[in-house]
């Protein structure tokens, strides 16, 4: 399948990128974020709190094994911590090209730290929960990316640009 897929850590960019390349290549766009929420009607932070991670977490791989079946091919950007779970890895890798925006937890910092939106985020001294969890997510980034691209000095046309690059 020719999709292309976007991977990263929150605030990487990838639903920014997701639809300008979605534009470009004149593919659709598609957010496993905003799928899930338009099949539950309800945001993901009610998800997470009305029902846990681990039941989002399910939800997000029920999401890749609807896409899995769709026919025409798509830019889809997938939440931050979906790539962690193996079978997903496996999923995406059936799908198309994964694509990781690599950024370093000072860019994500600075992107997020007037977001309420993001349910994992919203404790104490979020600027270490990121760098932790970065930490234990590079490797699986690492491991399900095609290729992958280091986004924090780079605008989203140059982003874009590279990305064409690298896909063609
Ligand atoms: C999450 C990232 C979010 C969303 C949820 C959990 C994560 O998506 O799926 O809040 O675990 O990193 P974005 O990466 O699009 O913000």
């Amino acid at each position: 399948m020719s999709n292309i897929i976007l991977i990263g850590y929150m605030g990487s960019g990838k639903s920014t990128v997701g639809k300008r390349l979605s534009y470009v290549l004149r593919k659709p766009f598609l957010d496993t974020d905003r799928l899930i929420e338009k099949k539950e009607d309800i945001t993901i932070s009610e998800i997470f709190s009305m029902y846990g991670e681990e039941y989002f977490r399910n939800l997000e791989t029920g999401c890749l094994e609807d896409i899995i079946l769709q026919k025409g091919e798509y830019v889809i950007a997938v939440g931050g911590g979906l790539p962690i779970r193996e079978y997903n890895r496996e999923l995406l890798k059936k799908i198309g090209t994964v694509i990781y925006l690599r950024a370093n937890p000072d860019t994500i910092y600075e992107r997020l730290k007037e977001d309420t939106t993001r349910p994992l985020l919203s404790g104490v001294n979020p600027k270490e929960k990121i760098k932790e969890m970065m930490k234990t997510r590079s490797e699986f980034y690492e491991a399900a990316a095609d290729v992958t691209i280091d986004v924090d000095d780079m605008n989203f046309e140059e982003i874009i640009e590279k990305a064409g690059e690298l896909i063609e």
